[in-house]
């Protein structure tokens, strides 16, 4: 198997003009110095070129089979040309305009498959962030109470809104302490959280019972809080699937306690988990939806947020922004909906991810000391990284990544002990098998016992 000298000579020249003027962009030679120093594997780098398809390219030329996907937003793959066509079109025909046509098509497009069709009601985002502090804003309003319950481990973006909704990492809250006043965080069942001997239904239970008579017992009266945000599959927080009684049994107590239920599906909607919205996986109506990402193609921002009659006709909340369901977003919504109606783009995820999860499975017992907890949805796909010790391990994880990178395969890590994989929709499966082959690979390599993980192999990338 090809190994990648990353970054390449164009790769480490673009590197170093870039690296002074981007917030937050590792210094990459002095990370290799060290690296070099210690006698360690450089970080593994690249720039992106081009993309096309399945892969993308760095400026040297290398491929990689992607399963990054613009951060799960290339439903149809990378470039597609017919939404590039279509975005190209309404750029021509209106160039920005705030009122257009695009818009109302594309909220009739999106209501008619929403859950029973029930989320009538369209506001329009530019980004997954705005569309999650939008639906918390409309409840706010909605029901009149000024609490929001959402969850542990909870992405719902980077702005100072949305820090305090989620609960991903502690570095993500620093000096955002005193912002938080109106979100009650709750556990969310994820398997590594599990004390020993509760199964994953028993955890359910406790969280019901911890949100009912805990939370609205001893800290927050029922009738001050105007709904739960839940993420119905966790996606940043570890492409972790609850089980289905979590999202039912939040819903009766939203009935119960006249809560609204908002559904961000900012990345698993959409065809993500192999059904058009993830928590229709448990039969749950929602009152809101969150939707980003995937309406882009890949290519145009746009994001929204879909809502009951009762919830938002006459809902005076604010939210939106200038740019928000531009021609140009609306235009690569509608046609992105086309190519999925068209190909049966969420049918045929749904079949490769059965396919996908059946050959990770095996990672279980190809790798026991380096891979467990293999999971998957329809394409929401992702595996625990273990170090020497049997431990979940963020270095671990960044260190198959490296690897996989090294040899063509672009996989996620961010900041959890899990590599998430997130191909598109559409991707054969010849290429989704080449992928598998060279992360396999890494696992190999990573397993041996004389591999030393880089200094600090956190920077990669141009994200
Ligand atoms: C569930 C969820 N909500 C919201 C967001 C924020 O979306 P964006 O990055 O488009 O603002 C994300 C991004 O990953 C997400 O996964």
């Amino acid at each position: 198997m090809m190994i990648y000298d990353i970054p390449g000579k164009e790769s480490q020249k673009e590197f170093k003009r870039i690296q002074k003027f981007i917030h937050g962009l590792g210094d990459y030679h002095k990370e290799a110095e060290e690296a070099k120093r210690k006698g360690h594997n450089p970080p593994a780098q690249m720039l992106v070129g081009k993309t096309q398809g399945d892969f993308i390219y760095d400026l040297d030329g290398n491929e990689y089979v992607d399963f990054h996907s613009g951060w799960a937003s290339n439903p149809v793959g990378n470039a597609n040309p017919e939404i590039i066509e279509a975005v190209t079109d309404a750029f021509t025909k209106y160039g920005f305009t705030y009122h257009h046509p695009l818009q109302e098509e594309l909220a009739e497009k999106v209501a008619a498959i929403t859950p029973n069709q029930a989320l009538t009601r369209a506001s329009f985002e530019i980004s997954g962030t705005e569309a999650a502090e939008a639906a918390v804003s409309v409840a706010l309003r909605y029901k009149n109470r000024p609490l929001i319950i959402s969850f542990s481990h909870a992405f719902h973006g980077d702005s100072l809104g949305a820090k305090t909704l989620s609960a991903i990492t502690i570095d993500r809250k620093i000096n955002l302490e005193a912002w938080r006043g109106g979100v009650i965080h709750v556990p969310y069942p994820i398997t590594y959280d599990l004390p020993i001997d509760v199964t994953p239904e028993q955890y359910v239970d406790y969280i019901i019972w911890y949100i009912e008579e805990f939370i609205c017992g001893m800290v927050a009266p029922a009738d001050s809080i105007a709904g739960i945000l839940l993420e119905p599959m966790l996606a940043e927080g570890g492409s972790w699937t609850p089980p289905v009684s979590f999202a039912q049994k939040l819903r009766k107590l939203c009935d119960k306690n006249d809560w609204l239920l908002i559904s961000d599906e900012v990345l698993v909607g959409l065809g993500r988990t192999g059904k058009t919205w993830a928590i229709e996986h448990s039969g749950v109506q929602p009152d809101i939806l969150v939707i980003g990402k995937n309406i882009t193609g890949g290519i145009m921002p746009n994001a929204m947020i879909m809502g009951t009659e009762a919830a938002m006709g006459s809902n005076s909340a604010r939210s939106g922004s200038t740019f928000a369901g531009s021609p140009a977003g609306c235009a690569a919504g509608l046609k992105t909906l086309e190519i999925y109606e068209r190909d049966h783009v969420i049918a045929y995820a749904a079949a490769l991810g059965e396919k996908a999860l059946k050959r990770m499975k095996k990672w279980e017992t190809e790798f026991p000391s380096l891979v467990s907890n293999v999971r998957g949805t329809g394409l929401l796909l992702g595996a625990t990284i273990l170090d020497k010790e049997g431990k979940p391990s963020v270095e671990t994880a960044a260190a198959v990544q490296n690897e996989a990178l090294r040899r063509g395969a672009y996989i996620i890590n961010d900041t959890e002990s899990s590599i998430r994989l997130y191909p598109a929709l559409n991707m054969t499966e010849e290429h989704l098998d080449r992928g598998f082959t060279i992360i396999e690979e890494a696992f190999r390599v990573v397993s041996k016992d004389d591999y030393v993980i880089s200094s600090w192999p956190r920077y990669f990338t141009t994200q």
